[in-house]
């Protein structure tokens, strides 16, 4: 794990006191349970006392055995989502909110912008994969390999299923269940369209681990022969999932903030296009992330780490909005020249480098 992300996971750390301090046992929204991602053993605190709303939690009462796939799930989203957005103005930054705004995610969480689509749907997908891996461990009695494939494969083209498949079903549906509040609970706080972009691109996120499924095989026969060859469904690794989904948001649809029967484009001329289950949907245009909103909990780029012959949004040019940079050199120590002495160490001689670093004024 990079120094990022063990930074964003110290964070959290932090945050869960506070969580359970801000938001005792209430109702507070789907997203306190982002807190268990922190938290090693959460099994420990019993489900009444974990950041949850009220339906999660008598989902965790009724299914303890989950909360380390929750956990897991969690913990895989932020992470991705660290990864991905990690050259990016807007990096994914995981930050105490000001009380009584939504936690851990701060204003993204409910800014309905395409960075609110991606966490959505990154956080759902990561459940889907570790409650799914832990179904094919072994772990969990309502679900475990995918048994429909245990037969059956074609014999003229010499493989058989076999082994185990992932099925990723029973990830799915619990995914829906912990996450996907009903739109008519609506408090009123959030609007019905941003409820419904939520729920959507949930379920974006969902798709696009059930799309990613491929299949390995293993040759069997002699001497390696592949005379036979046993298959088996598996899911990509959640990595090759960020990137679609990264796709996914750099080519995501405005909606119109007005649903009449269902959600449309904004884009009149684009009515027509229907809009894909796994499309990722937004209503509000993204701010520039560029200069610090200390009320949107927006920490701007000013510091952050450039790449000076970069064409991309890393490049000093793009991070740092056209404000210029300073650099520093740093100096690096290490070992070198390393030589065997007979017999029996290592004698090395100690260089140093010096590497120029620039930070966004
Ligand atoms: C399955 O359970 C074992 C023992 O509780 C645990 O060590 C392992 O991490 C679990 N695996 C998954 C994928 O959940
Ligand atoms: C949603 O509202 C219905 C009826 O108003 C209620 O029965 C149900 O428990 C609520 N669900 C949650 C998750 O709060
Ligand atoms: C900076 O960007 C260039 C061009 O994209 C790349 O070759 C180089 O590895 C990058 N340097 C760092 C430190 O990431």
């Amino acid at each position: 794990m990079d120094r990022a992300a063990l930074l964003g996971l110290s964070r959290l750390c932090a945050l869960w006191a506070a969580l359970l301090a801000l938001f005792p046992c209430g109702a507070q929204g789907n997203w306190m349970w982002l807190g268990i991602a922190s938290f090693g053993v959460p099994e420990k605190l019993g489900c009444a006392n974990l950041p949850l709303n009220s339906r999660q939690k008598e989902l965790c009462k009724r299914k303890p055995y989950l909360l380390p796939s929750i956990g897991e799930g969690a913990r895989l989203g932020i992470q991705e989502c660290r990864s991905q957005f990690r050259h990016e103005r807007w990096n994914c930054l995981v930050t105490a909110a000001p009380p009584g705004t939504s936690p851990l995610f701060g204003y993204e969480l409910s800014s309905g912008t395409k960075e609110t689509a991606f966490i959505y749907a990154v956080m759902a997908a990561g459940l889907v994969h570790s409650v799914t891996r832990s179904c094919s461990a072994g772990n969990m009695t309502e679900c475990s390999c995918d048994t429909s494939l245990q037969s059956g494969g074609s014999a003229s083209e010499g493989w058989h299923w076999g082994g185990c498949s992932d099925d990723v079903q029973y990830g799915m549906w619990f995914s829906r269940k912990f996450l996907d509040l009903p739109v008519r609970n609506s408090t009123g706080k959030e609007s019905k369209v941003l409820l419904a972009m939520n729920l959507h691109n949930n379920e974006a996120g969902r798709q696009a681990v059930a799309k990613l499924m491929s299949v390995d095989c293993r040759c069997h026969g002699v001497s390696g022969s592949c005379a036979v060859k046993t298959c088996w469904k598996t899911m990509s690794s959640f990595e090759k999932i960020g990137h679609l989904l990264k796709d996914k948001y750099e080519n995501s649809v405005q909606i119109s903030d007005k649903i009449k029967r269902k959600m449309r484009r904004r884009d009149k001329d684009q009515r027509k296009i229907p809009i894909r289950k796994d499309d990722l949907l937004y209503v509000n245009k993204s701010p520039n992330y560029c200069v610090e909103d200390k009320k949107l909990g927006i920490p701007g780029t000013q510091g952050r780490e450039c790449n000076r012959t970069s064409e991309g949004a890393d490049g000093c040019n793009l991070l740092c909005c056209g404000r210029g940079y300073n650099t520093h050199v740093v100096r690096h120590v290490e070992r070198c020249e390393c030589k065997f002495i007979w017999c029996c160490y290592v004698r090395c001689r100690r260089c140093e480098s010096m590497t120029d670093v620039h930070t966004c004024k």
